[in-house]
């Protein structure tokens, strides 16, 4: 029986009602990393490993919450949404803010659970969140259009889960479109999806296995770090918004030698968006190798001038470039641990997969676990609701 399946079996038990089922799928980002929040590019797609969730309204205020896979249950009201401190947040934070937007709700059960390797980058969370914005959407006849739906999943994990993130997450899970990957403006929000032309190239992510503790942190400072390098160009530029509007000669001429750590990442934020202008070309010519060299060029500025990478990633990545086959290679999301994502030929995926397993472990210590990665559709229904027989 599939997950999903599995859900709407334990919803039917628990709450005598049949349920509607979505799926929201988790994420990988191919180039422009570190760039959301700076009003950059992403190149975002969502991916064949999602929650799921069985969801159903109730006649009370009453909420219900079961996590499947952890076996951990949470029961609330509307009447009192305050942060539980635990996973129940996710969708605490979708109900805040959607009944802060003036929508009226009833209370809800639900049953959910997921393919989502957990701590390995893929966004779990957000995919958890657009899961309960579209049901509820859908249950309560909210009327909402997907892209309100992604805002207000950034907004619970911002304001009620409390991690300052930017969009790209949530704006993957939910506007992906299967065979594409998604090409975001992310000061915009307008955006595009060039199609994957990658005939037998695989996307393989491998997990070092590591979360430094230092993410939430180090992720804030970066983020300050690139705001204290706008304030100070502002002054001199007053048209600068943020570091979409920077360009290598400003950096140069008024950050290198007075403040070399602002201009360092700056600097990477600035190139990181070009890279990834110069790779979607690359990828829309069909030239895989080129954008493959886009990738590890973020990695390099990841690692050296943003310096959110760490020694296991470095390591996937240097051992994956040697690999007969790989055409790119880089650390993927916030950093620190999580997932480098590579693009591999089927042909060589096999001997892909030994040599970096076992170079990894005879070096670390650690067992890499690699997940191959198919492009879907974002956030959908899976069985519309009807009802209890
Ligand atoms: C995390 C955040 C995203 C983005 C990436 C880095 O995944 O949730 O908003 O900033 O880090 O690109």
């Amino acid at each position: 029986m599939s997950l999903a399946e599995q859900l709407a079996v334990s919803f039917r038990n628990e709450f005598q009602a049949e349920p509607l089922l979505i799926c929201s799928p988790g994420r990988v980002n191919l180039i422009g990393e570190h760039t959301d929040y700076n009003e950059g590019f992403v190149l975002p797609a969502a991916i064949d490993k999602a929650i799921y969730m069985a969801v159903g309204p109730r006649e009370d205020n009453e909420l219900h919450f079961i996590a499947f896979d952890i076996k951990k249950r949470f029961t609330g009201s509307l009447n009192n949404l305050t942060p539980n401190h635990s996973w129940a947040d996710y969708l605490l934070g979708v109900v805040t803010q959607l009944r802060l937007t003036g929508h009226s709700l009833r209370g809800f059960n639900c049953v959910f659970g997921g393919t989502i390797p957990m701590g390995a980058g893929l966004s779990s969370s957000a995919a958890l969140e657009n899961a309960v914005g579209f049901a509820l959407n859908e249950l309560f006849s909210l009327g909402l259009e997907r892209l309100e739906l992604v805002k207000l999943s950034q907004r619970a994990e911002n304001d009620f889960v409390g991690a300052k993130v930017g969009i790209m997450d949530m704006f993957a899970s939910m506007m992906g479109k299967a065979g594409h990957v998604i090409k975001l403006d992310c000061r915009s929000l307008d955006y595009t999806y060039p199609p994957l032309r990658m005939d037998g190239i695989r996307i393989v992510l491998c997990d070092s296995r590591v979360k430094h503790s230092l993410v939430t942190s180090e992720y804030n400072t970066r983020r300050a770090e690139c705001e204290a390098g706008v304030r100070f160009l502002q002054t001199l530029y007053p048209d600068v918004n943020s570091l979409r509007d920077v360009t290598m000669e400003m950096l140069d001429k008024h950050l290198r030698d007075t403040q070399p750590l602002i201009y360092r990442r700056c600097a990477y934020v600035v190139q990181e968006n070009q890279r990834l202008l110069d790779g979607v070309a690359a990828l829309e010519a069909g030239d895989v190798a080129a954008f493959g060299q886009y990738m590890y060029g973020s990695h390099e500025g990841l690692s050296q001038w943003y310096e959110v990478s760490c020694p296991e990633l470095d390591l996937l990545v240097g051992i994956a470039r040697e690999q007969p086959g790989v055409l790119g290679s880089r650390m993927m999301g916030g950093g620190f641990g999580g997932c480098t994502i590579n693009l591999v030929r089927e042909d060589e995926l096999d001997s892909f997969s030994q040599t970096i397993t076992q170079q990894y472990k005879a070096k670390t210590g650690k067992d890499t676990y690699l997940h191959i990665c198919n492009i879907q559709d974002g956030t959908h229904i899976m069985q519309t609701s009807v009802s209890a027989a």
